[in-house]
């Protein structure tokens, strides 16, 4: 479990550390690998094979830096339908502000150089440089895990010419010849390695990101998790608004309060692991399957300390799911371990789940949803962030302060909250 909220010192670890784009990108892309179908440092390897085929082929800086945003972001969009897939993966890539040489990669990735790809049927060059190499650098990586990498190479050279273009399959066999293709890219290359060699290869090293940059970051991975289910379509947003309000209320000073948004903004980020099979599932969850609900947190936090400067936005971040009174999950907490900002988060999340559509449950009136959350505090809940949000709904929706009390049983509030 390590340091909770409460016991991280903040002294000890100035925020105001330096943060560049990559460092935030390859850690985030490590959750785009999470959902469903997907294998466990695709994107970082992805973006190791891509970028030294774009060196073996001589890009341009600028073609290198869309280049390397683009192989890490290229899974993006989050789809079923490649179509979709593809566009929404563009313009998601385009509100992380990567320019448009990286949108057009990632819309055209799918593309084959005989014309017989997505979503145009584009042949030769017709298609984007970067969406062939970045095409190229995906199917070296699917079908080395797959299989191996000889069969990755076999197939690339059947595939010249159909699928693949002749002189990136070219640069490839070149690389492979003199055996620097495949560095820190086997199943056996830890994460942290494969990385920290993505890191290295990252061609706009010195940029740093300002806090507007940040936050652009953290909403446009808030709107990624919400979008996996449309249950939750604006879930990541609400409780960030909403912890946001309760933050500024308390008189939290402002880098805290800024602290406390993004948290919010990404606490569910480790939910794109769990499958929609089980978030949208209208009976009751299995044993087995609450095992799995219950992790998010921890991957929540995993995926987010892999950012230096966020290291206690992951810890508050992975306690969203803590109660006051030590029956909250994973890692049953107890009001010491928990700080006021991760307190601020977890009455943040009641609230705009229970105020949400369910697969087995429409969402609950505020009137409601106050009454049940103040029978949950001071107990589980933190009774003055509690305070501050029903002052914060009762400004907002100007209701009457007059509440009946619900009737929604423990468990529903548990699933309801997960
Ligand atoms: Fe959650
Ligand atoms: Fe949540």
């Amino acid at each position: 479990m390590g340091q909770t909220s409460a016991s991280f010192r903040q002294e000890e670890h100035p925020f105001n550390e330096s943060l560049s784009l990559s460092e935030v990108i390859s850690a985030l892309s490590f959750a785009i690998d999470l959902t469903e179908g997907a294998v466990r440092g695709h994107a970082l390897r992805s973006c190791l094979l891509g970028m030294r085929i774009g060196y073996e082929m001589g890009l341009s800086s600028e073609q290198k830096s869309s280049l390397y945003y683009a192989l890490l972001l290229k899974d993006i969009g989050n789809e079923e339908m490649i179509g979709i897939r593809c566009d929404r993966g563009a313009s998601i890539v385009g509100k992380l502000g990567m320019g448009q040489m990286a949108v057009e990669a990632v819309r055209s990735i799918e593309e084959h150089w005989d014309g017989t790809g997505y979503p145009k049927r584009a042949r030769g060059e017709r298609i984007p440089l970067l969406a062939r190499v970045c095409a190229v650098a995906q199917h070296l990586d699917v079908f080395s895990m797959g299989r191996n990498a000889d069969v990755a190479i076999e197939t690339l050279e059947q595939w010249s010419g159909t699928w693949f273009d002749p002189q990136i399959v070219r640069a490839v066999m070149s690389l492979n010849h003199r055996g620097s293709l495949w560095t820190h890219c086997s199943a056996t290359d830890s994460n942290d390695i494969t990385r920290a060699a993505v890191l290295d290869l990252d061609p706009q090293q010195q940029q740093r990101l300002d806090d507007r940059q940040i936050d652009r970051i953290c909403e446009a991975f808030a709107d990624i998790v919400d979008s996996k289910s449309h249950f939750t379509y604006r879930h990541s947003m609400g409780v960030a608004e909403l912890a946001h309000g309760i933050a500024k209320r308390l008189r939290l000073r402002t880098d805290r309060v800024q602290l406390v948004r993004r948290a919010a903004l990404l606490h569910d980020i480790g939910k794109l692991s769990v499958a929609n099979t089980i978030l949208d599932k209208k009976t009751r969850l299995t044993e087995a399957e609450w095992k799995i609900v219950e992790k998010h947190p921890g991957l929540t936090r995993q995926i987010l300390e892999q950012i230096g400067p966020f290291r206690e936005i992951a810890i508050v971040a992975g306690e969203h799911h803590e109660k006051l009174d030590g029956t909250g999950y994973p890692n049953r907490l107890m009001a010491p371990d928990l700080s006021i900002e991760s307190r601020i988060v977890a009455v943040a999340d009641v609230y705009s789940a229970l105020s949400e559509d369910r697969p087995y449950r429409a969402g609950l009136h505020s009137s409601e949803i106050v009454s049940i959350m103040r029978s949950l505090a001071p107990r589980k809940l933190d009774a003055d962030c509690v305070d501050a949000l029903v002052a914060l709904v009762a400004e907002e929706q100007e209701i009457e302060q007059k509440f009946e009390p619900a009737g929604i049983v423990v468990e529903e509030l548990a699933r309801a909250c997960a």
